[in-house]
């Protein structure tokens, strides 16, 4: 698979659906940049997000994140952009990156989600899976009600999810396939 990007695509999905290394696989597809928001928002404070969690609470890390998204979304090349899983709750979320990009939401429900991710500690909103359960039920018309496409990660690897996305943006016109 190779490609050139044309838009920027923000990947958006609860945690653990795989954001981070499927934005990664696209970009080395696709020759161009990614970037994964929380690693950003790592950078840019010096802090673990688990740290800003336990300092500020939800709210400090919101306010932050909702700086990044702006900073990170426009005036750039096309590249792709692993969100946070809430990400999208910022109500101006949805029109910054449509006015940036197309967004593509990675379904992984908590149950698919609880099988991937090996540290809980580092999601300070996943906990356990009952409560992730009850997280996903808020989040997921969210996330529906942002994506312009969908791939659904249930119970497959990395390499077979980028290759759905690799085709679903290639159909879309998002990505123009190259030869090798
Ligand atoms: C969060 C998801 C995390 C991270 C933070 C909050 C959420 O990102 O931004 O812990 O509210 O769903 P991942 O989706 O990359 O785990």
């Amino acid at each position: 698979m190779q490609g050139k990007l044309n838009k920027t695509v923000f990947f958006i999905g609860f945690m653990g659906a795989g954001k981070t290394t499927v934005a990664r696989k696209m970009a080395k597809i696709c020759s161009c940049e990614c970037v994964d928001m929380d690693y950003y928002v790592e950078r840019i404070t010096g802090k673990k997000v688990r740290e800003i969690f336990a300092e500020g609470g939800e709210e400090a890390f919101r306010k932050i994140e909702a700086e990044v998204l702006e900073e990170v979304s426009t005036g750039v090349a096309p590249r792709f952009i692993s969100c946070g899983g809430g990400t999208v709750l910022n109500e101006k979320a949805p029109a910054i990156m449509h006015e940036n990009g197309v967004v593509l939401h990675l379904y992984s429900d908590a149950s698919n989600s609880a099988r991937r991710i090996s540290d809980t500690s580092t999601r300070p909103l996943f906990k356990d899976v009952q409560n992730a359960k009850k997280v996903f039920r808020e989040r997921l018309p969210i996330y529906e009600a942002c994506a312009d496409y969908t791939v659904d990660t249930t119970n497959k690897w990395s390499n077979q999810v980028t290759k759905e996305v690799f085709s679903t943006l290639v159909k879309a016109g998002v990505i123009e396939e190259t030869q090798e």
